[in-house]
């Protein structure tokens, strides 16, 4: 076993062990990955002031995110599939989480069902609503989040329809994963991941599994196909009332970019917004998010709280978002890479990675308490770029 020091070495470990196409589904972004590459890219760019002789000894990264109390201010993105990438990965996944002290978001497009999440886990945890055209649908699922105990929803609002990622058509992914002659040698020579896969109970998308059953439309595939064809371009502002009508918890939107959408969230009335361009996996060539975070902030951040993802790959990208004004931030592929190299311990390397990053960089920065962090933290330099853009 490799020794594990950054969430590069989960990330190389996993493409070892997973199908090429599941491997490729988590790793691109669409189109000429411009966007993809850039939420990392600018995080890395940022630099820090490097401060000294401040008592640190005592350094507190507990706080909250939407009311709710968190050992720190991270939590695990919402990520279609994660289940396939290990088997019953959700719910290996919310476990880690859960005693990591953090929150888990499930996807409207996971494998392990709302109910899975709710038996795998004692506290609460959060879901992420795709709108479907079909809105009894859609109140459907919402009525099983809430009784089963979830206390926010996310609804994502950057995919009225998918992005084009080159490398799931080249590689026809598919759900569940077939044998086809193209793939078999790739399975052949992934032997853990096949076992934890036929070992997990779910191999299909669970949360909507069910009413396709009902609408006759069984089968995984069309349960895909059936999403990709459904999800509502027509959502509008206009909805929000919808939204809150049909969902009695925190309402966050997922996937703002821009300080106008921000403030016309905070105008309707909306508990938390996450900054985001979905991993780079939707419009290519929208900024990355940590350029767009600091405007949002200062657009909107005294109004509404401000969550945010894209690129976080360790404690230092958490520091630097929290500088630039979010309360928390939201990891998808950093958390993906350890559940496809070693499962739930893993993600339990890659949440504990990222914790002790984060612990030594507020060290480094005079930080003692992550409620403090403020733009001060961050070197000259960035803060004059943000000004002349
Ligand atoms: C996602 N993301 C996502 N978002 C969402 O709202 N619902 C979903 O089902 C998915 N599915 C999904 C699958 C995979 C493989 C990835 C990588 C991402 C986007 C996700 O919630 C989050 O916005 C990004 O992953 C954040 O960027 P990083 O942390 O992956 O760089």
């Amino acid at each position: 076993m490799p020794v594990i020091t950054n969430i590069e070495d989960l990330r190389r470990l996993a493409r070892r062990k997973v199908p090429k196409a599941l491997f490729d589904y988590v790793d691109t972004g669409s189109y000429d990955e411009l966007s993809y590459r850039a939420n990392s890219a600018e995080l890395k760019a940022i630099r820090f002031r490097q401060r000294i002789l401040i008592d640190t000894g005592e350094r507190k990264l507990s706080t909250t995110m939407l009311g709710e109390k968190v050992a720190m201010p991270v939590a695990i993105a919402p990520t279609g599939l994660a289940g396939l990438i290990y088997g019953d990965g959700e719910m290996v996944a919310a476990r880690a989480a859960e005693d990591a002290g953090i929150r888990y978001c499930l996807s409207t497009m996971s494998i392990c069902s709302i109910e899975d999440i709710r038996s795998a886990t004692k506290g609460p945890f959060w879901f992420q609503l795709y709108v479907f055209r079909d809105r009894a649908f859609s109140e459907q699922i919402l009525a099983r989040a809430h009784a089963a105990g979830c206390t926010a929803l996310f609804v994502t609002v950057d995919l009225p329809m998918r992005g084009q990622r080159h490398a799931d058509l080249k590689n026809g992914l598919e759900v569940p994963p077939r044998l086809t002659p193209r793939n078999v040698f790739d399975i052949a020579t992934k032997p853990a991941w096949a076992m934890s896969v036929l070992r997990g109970k779910r191999k299909t998308f669970g949360n909507i599994a069910t009413f396709l059953h009902q609408k006759a439309q069984t089968g995984a595939l069309a349960a895909g196909r059936w999403a990709q064809e459904n999800y509502d371009p027509t959502l509008s502002w206009n909805d929000i009332a919808w939204m809150r009508k049909v969902w009695p918890g925190k309402l966050v939107l997922k996937g703002v970019l821009d300080a106008e959408d921000a403030k016309k969230a905070a105008d309707h009335g909306v508990d938390a917004i996450v900054v985001s361009n979905h991993g780079g996996r939707q419009l290519d060539g929208a900024p990355a998010t940590i350029v767009a975070l600091p405007r949002i902030a200062d657009a909107a951040g005294d109004r509404i709280e401000i969550l945010f993802d894209g690129g976080v790959r360790s404690g230092q990208d958490v520091l630097k978002a929290l500088a630039l004004g979010a309360r928390g931030c939201f990891i998808g592929r950093a958390h993906l890479y350890g559940l496809a190299a070693m499962g739930g311990a893993g993600v339990t390397k890659a949440l504990s990675l990222i914790e002790s990053e984060l612990r030594l960089s507020m060290a480094l920065t005079g930080v003692r308490d992550v409620a403090e962090v403020s733009r001060d933290i961050l070197f000259d330099d960035y803060n004059a770029r943000l000004r002349n853009v």
